[in-house]
């Protein structure tokens, strides 16, 4: 069991919190994942006593459970930008110490739009909160730091070069929670834990590998913090290329946040970027119908809901097989799946009656009915001989009677227990960051595709496998 802590939230009246955060400190609670002696400090503007705080989330008010883990509630009020907050958290802090009789270790948690993260760790230093409890040593201290990480490669650097005045690189949690779901885990259990796949994993049996991130809802109430955005940088950046990043990467030395980090950080340095010669080919923008009409987009948006790539790793094991990515809002249904298709045969023995037109396809699915599938070619019974699919399937709620643990339990635990392993190390970030930047560079150059809802986005996303004899399986 990891030590006693106080989490201390910022933006603790946002979205990501009641959504996410603390349905997964619940949980971890309720599993008795949480040791004896923690807190829960909610750091925002509104004028809220702990009270109130704990009413702003309960739902489950009535249940011996919730009032048990309320308990371990507490409210700071503040703003990001004025000192006094700070200050009245430093002696909250401080007596939380001397009523356990112990230095808690102290997590500050980034919860806010991005454009407040450097006002806040200014503000840490200043209070000296970052400097831990006092013991002239930061080793007490942990921040955790959401997606998007900065706005670009500038942001991103700047961002990196403000945290490491502050905090050691051990003390920092850069969240990716895709990172911390139990299917993206599996990728690297299942390509070298399993034996049979690790000599076909190359070029000379993979044909093309394609991501697809689909979501059905649109930006809901999101506009204010999507439309500055957009999917590339909300999805793409990070996400999705840590999707890439798991597929493309050569075999970890070992299973440690070093060697883990190292492979995950040499793939994604080493997608070729993307030039003025090979844009139109390899990036295709969407705007669904109807985004201009959503809460807090500004009038006549260019921002794109929907993204396409196709891109090309540098790498011996993958040279020339295609990554077909895609990821958009408000399309058919909630899917998130990489999809690897092999290389088909056509062995002489069928010849005469046909060959597989498509190869074996294996399938990984992230989300929702998590499993892996994998299309096999298999005699059709009956007088003749003829060839059709059949699928393998293995599907984790079946086999082991749940799909695992939410991201966000996963994510926050690993903070607790200082495992860096699912976070991203800031080169890593950098990488993504550059490869994005060649893509934003010719931005005004890609025109935006109109898509309606409920459709797998702009006609331009087909025909960008079209064009290479593919489709999106
Ligand atoms: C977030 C994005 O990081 O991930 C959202 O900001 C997106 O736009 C969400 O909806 C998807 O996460 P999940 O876990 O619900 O698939």
């Amino acid at each position: 069991m990891h030590d006693a802590f106080v989490l201390v939230v910022f933006g603790a009246t946002g979205d990501l919190m009641q959504r996410k955060l603390i349905p997964a400190l619940f949980s971890l609670y309720k599993n008795d994942q949480l040791p004896k002696n923690f807190f829960i400090i909610g750091f925002s503007r509104r004028p809220f006593t702990n009270e109130e705080f704990v009413d702003f989330f309960s739902k489950e008010k009535h249940k011996k459970e919730w009032k048990a883990f309320a308990k371990h509630l507490l409210y700071q009020q503040g703003t990001f930008d004025e000192l006094w907050g700070y200050e009245a958290l430093v002696k909250r802090l401080q007596s939380l110490d001397t009523l356990l009789k112990m230095n808690l270790v102290r997590i500050f948690y980034l919860a806010t739009p991005p454009e407040n993260y450097e006002i806040i760790l200014s503000m840490l230093k200043k209070s000296k909160l970052s400097q831990g409890c006092g013991q002239g040593s930061n080793q007490w201290t942990r921040i955790a730091i959401e997606k998007p990480f900065g706005k670009d490669l500038q942001g991103a650097k700047a961002l990196d070069m403000k945290l490491a005045d502050i905090f050691d690189e051990k003390q920092i949690f850069r969240v990716d929670h895709y990172l911390g779901k139990e299917t993206v885990q599996n990728i690297l259990v299942f390509r070298f834990a399993n034996g049979i796949f690790e000599p076909i994993w190359n070029k000379d049996f993979i044909d093309n590998v394609q991501i697809t991130f689909a979501e059905e809802g649109g930006i809901g109430r999101r506009g204010k913090f999507f439309d500055g955005v957009g999917e590339l940088r909300d999805i793409g950046q990070n996400h999705l290329l840590q999707l890439f990043a798991n597929i493309a990467m050569e075999m970890p030395k070992s299973f440690t946040k070093d060697d883990v980090r190292n492979a995950r950080a040499q793939a994604i340095h080493a997608i070729v970027p993307i030039s003025r010669h090979t844009l139109q080919n390899a990036v295709v923008r969407g705007q669904y119908e109807g985004y201009l009409q959503e809460e807090s987009v500004i009038q006549h948006s260019r921002t794109e809901t929907f993204i396409a790539l196709k891109l090309f790793i540098n790498t011996p094991r993958f040279a020339g097989v295609p990554f077909y990515i895609r990821a958009g809002k408000a399309l058919q249904k909630n899917l998130v799946e990489v999809a690897i298709t092999f290389k088909p045969t056509c062995h002489i023995l069928f010849k005469e009656i046909g060959c597989p037109e498509e190869g074996n396809i294996l399938r990984l699915r992230i989300q929702p009915d998590e499993g892996i599938r994998l299309k096999l070619i298999a005699k059709v019974p009956g007088p003749k001989l003829l060839l059709g699919d059949v699928d393998m399937h293995f599907i984790y709620q079946e086999q082991f009677g749940t799909t695992g643990m939410d991201a966000y339990q996963k994510i926050l635990l690993d903070i607790f227990l200082s495992d860096q392993l699912l976070f991203n190390r800031s080169d890593e970030l950098r990488s993504s960051w550059e490869f994005i930047e060649t893509i934003v560079r010719h931005w005004l150059n890609i025109p935006l595709c109109q898509y309606r809802k409920g459709k797998w986005g702009p006609e331009e996303a087909s025909k960008l496998l079209l064009q290479d004899g593919r489709k999106w399986v």
